[in-house]
């Protein structure tokens, strides 16, 4: 209690921060701050003080006490204001928020920001704009909302090489397939209630098409490997196409439906990942529902572990903004050349490793396909995927079916490269015994 007198009597000024942005992050940020503003300061060694807050529409009915704080329309007013030192930016993407996170930085402003989109599209430029000014750049919230993987990866796995990650890194996607198997409820449902409950991104097309996920796993795979920013050569698939009659032969055959970013270093290249997958039950990882968030990371040193919490929504990802702007604060007075490098490399060392063309992954496939009910069939089928050298771990017709009806035909198969399934599948989709398109889905066992 001495020490929080000490801030309020004024002997150490507060810190002045700017929010630009004021929605679902913006208020939770808000209202983490001012109900635990005491432990804040007694952490920070500094009183944190927003004194200024950037909205879209000023006549907005807001529910969060703002009294004493200037709300304005006008974002570069907050970022010309020379009284404010750190710049917390939570509108989302955007060119006029790329502008004023740079002109923030020129003006010797340090930055918060949730925003994923704009460090894995910008983010190298950002970086190095912020070394040069010495400044820092706090973005532990863009990734998992309140699992500070961020940190947990750039130091507390510091010491290891790390091999391989999978995450579960997109709320929205998560909350989908977990109401659609477990509740039966219909996706447009599902995503009409995520956006409602502020999981979603002002453009839910992004959550639903992986390419938040994306954002975050470029990110990701820049601070444990090493590498630049790579968004642009992130293989990105959706959930959009996913159907609840597969969630449920998953779910039969014991495998759960979960959107995954997957990073992985090979002798070829490095893998760079989002797409839908079955996952075993048993693997700890395929029991993470609703908005909940996990990254499961194999390294030399520690082995396997597994970080998990709320993925999204309000105070979860404020939770994370705040703790970046105490590490900020913390770290005003320190040397910038001996601070935690932004992307867990020191800058002159990234590796830029070649991507793997989504062609050379392997990994194993579920596929159903609708054939007719006649000896022979699932043989022709069978020699197709041998020829491709690809083996069948089981297939299963369901249902009995009269003769010459169509059937639906389950096929799992071992580990093969991507590119033999897709010949495979072009072959028996062109087979008179074959109705229509194959659904297939890769299939990740997780060692
Ligand atoms: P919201 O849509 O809830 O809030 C956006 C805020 O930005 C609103 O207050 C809006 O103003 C304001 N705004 C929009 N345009 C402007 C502008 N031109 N000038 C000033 N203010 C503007 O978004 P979220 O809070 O959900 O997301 C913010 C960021 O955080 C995004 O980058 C998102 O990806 C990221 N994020 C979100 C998470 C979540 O769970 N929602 C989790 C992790 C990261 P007004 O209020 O007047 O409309
Ligand atoms: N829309 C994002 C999600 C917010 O659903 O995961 C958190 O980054």
């Amino acid at each position: 209690m001495l020490q929080f007198n000490k801030f309020e009597s004024g002997k150490v000024k507060a810190v002045k921060i700017g929010l630009l942005g004021f929605g679902t992050v913006g208020g939770g940020t808000l209202t983490v701050l001012q109900r635990n503003m005491e432990e804040i300061s007694r952490r920070a060694g500094r009183e944190i003080k927003v004194v200024a807050i950037a909205v879209n529409d000023l006549g907005k009915k807001r529910d969060i006490d703002t009294g004493g704080i200037e709300l304005t329309d006008r974002m570069l007013d907050i970022v010309n204001n020379p009284d404010i030192q750190v710049i917390v930016e939570l509108i989302g993407g955007g060119d006029d928020v790329f502008n004023a996170v740079m002109q923030s930085l020129e003006k010797g402003k340090h930055v918060v920001t949730a925003n994923k989109a704009l460090i894995a599209s910008h983010g190298n430029a950002i970086f190095r704009k912020a070394s040069e000014k010495g400044l820092m750049v706090g973005f532990e919230s863009a990734v998992a909302g309140g699992i500070p993987i961020i940190k947990l990866i750039r130091e507390g796995l510091s010491a290891n090489q790390i091999e391989w990650f999978v995450g579960i890194i997109n709320g929205t996607c998560n909350y989908i397939l977990s109401q659609m198997a477990d509740r039966q409820r219909e996706f447009d449902d599902v995503l009409e209630e995520a956006q409602e409950l502020g999981y979603a991104e002002a453009d839910p097309s992004f959550d639903v098409g992986g390419v938040d996920a994306a954002h975050k796993l470029t990110i990701l795979a820049s601070i444990a490997f090493g590498v630049p920013l790579r968004f642009e050569s992130v293989y990105i698939q959706g959930i959009e196409h996913i159907q609840k009659i597969d969630i449920e032969y998953a779910d039969e055959l014991g495998f759960r439906m979960k959107h995954l970013g997957i990073s992985r270093r090979t002798g070829d290249g490095l893998e760079l990942r989002v797409h839908p997958a079955l996952i075993p039950k048993q693997n700890l990882i395929a029991s993470v529902s609703g908005v909940m968030n996990a990254v499961l990371i194999q390294a030399d040193a520690v082995g396997q572990s597994m970080f998990y919490g709320p993925g999204a929504g309000s105070e979860p990802t404020a939770s994370a903004v705040v703790a970046d702007l105490i590490d900020v604060v913390r770290a005003f007075t320190t040397d910038p050349q001996n601070r935690v490098p932004h992307l867990a490399f020191q800058a002159d060392s990234l590796i830029d490793l070649p991507v793997l063309d989504i062609g050379l992954i392997e990994t194993s496939y579920y596929l159903r396909m609708q054939a007719v009910n006649r000896p022979g069939v699932l043989a022709a089928i069978s020699s197709i995927f041998g020829e491709n050298e690809i083996s069948i771990d089981s297939i299963l017709q369901k249902g009995h079916g009269q003769p010459d009806e169509l059937v639906t035909v389950i096929l799992m198969t071992q580990n093969t490269r991507e590119k033999n399934l897709m010949k495979a599948v072009e072959k028996v989709e062109a087979l008179d015994s074959v109705e229509g398109k194959i659904v297939w889905i890769r299939v990740e066992r997780l060692p």
